[in-house]
């Protein structure tokens, strides 16, 4: 199963892509979760197309959609959640505080609905794909979770369906995430371990190069989310930020082994 919420480009095609290497069948889901936006968050405008989405999914080939309504997905009275592990209140919970329970409830649901043995999730929501791990490791689900690397437009901005909320010259300086991204991690080929070091460097670029405001931009252990004073396997730079009124993310793996 590759779940999303629709509005898809050719990151999640390349999802379904590993998908279909490792399975005999593909389900794709598409629904825009209520339960992981906030009041205030895109839920009302985030992109809705289903036609050209199952078109696009039809020319690499999947042999289920998944498109229920919310109706479907919580009927009257309905009141069962998952709290996601502690991982899960770092970084994007720290800004979007009901975010990943919301997130772990329905992706608990969707496997179950598809009996997924297997899952892809992209490393474009390395947070998202964290407690997705932690949750189906610790209750024993039997679905095994891949993941998908980041797939970027030729000029690095990473894709995501909420791209297409920036104007032209927003999209440009979206650009400076990647870029400083790429960056750090470029130092850390060069030798540098000192994560504080590197972390402020990032911020620094980042702010530099016109990004309108930063939530958070850390150099963090892979598993915990941690913020790393030095630089060790699993390391992950991650970024959150404004361009304009759009809330964008990235992040890359910053192993030195790797
Ligand atoms: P959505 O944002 O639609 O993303 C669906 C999947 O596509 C996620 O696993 C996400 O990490 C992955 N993805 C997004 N952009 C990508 C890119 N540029 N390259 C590779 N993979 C990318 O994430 C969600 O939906 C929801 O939270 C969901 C898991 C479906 C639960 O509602």
């Amino acid at each position: 199963m590759v779940p999303t919420m629709g509005a898809l480009h050719e990151g999640h095609l390349s999802l379904v892509r590993v998908c279909r290497a490792h399975c005999d069948r593909v389900v794709v889901s598409i629904f825009v979760n209520p339960s992981q936006f906030a009041p205030g968050e895109d839920f009302e405008r985030y992109p809705r197309t289903l036609e050209s989405d199952i078109a696009a999914l039809e020319t690499v080939g999947v042999d289920a959609v998944l498109a229920p309504s919310p109706a479907d997905m919580y009927g009257p009275g309905f009141s069962t959640v998952v709290q996601p592990a502690k991982v899960a209140q770092t970084l994007e919970g720290q800004f979007r505080p009901s975010h990943y329970q919301g997130v772990t409830t329905v992706v608990a649901k969707l496997l179950n609905l598809a009996r997924a043995d297997v899952a892809v999730f992209g490393q474009k929501d390395y947070q998202q794909l964290a407690v997705i791990r932690q949750m189906v490791h610790e209750l024993n689900m039997p679905t095994e979770i891949l993941m998908g690397t980041t797939f970027r437009d030729p000029d690095g901005l990473a894709m995501s369906s909420r791209n297409r909320y920036l104007t032209a010259e927003e999209r440009q300086r979206a650009l400076v995430i990647s870029r400083a991204l790429f960056a750090c991690r470029h130092r850390v080929g060069q030798g540098e371990q000192d994560a504080r070091e590197l972390a402020t460097n990032l911020m620094q670029e980042l702010i530099d190069g016109g990004l309108d405001s930063i939530d958070y931009a850390v150099i963090a252990d892979g598993q915990t989310l941690e913020s790393l004073d030095q630089i060790r396997t699993g390391a992950v730079a991650l970024v959150a930020g404004y361009i304009g009124k759009t809330r964008l993310i990235d992040n890359v793996l910053l192993d030195p082994t790797s």
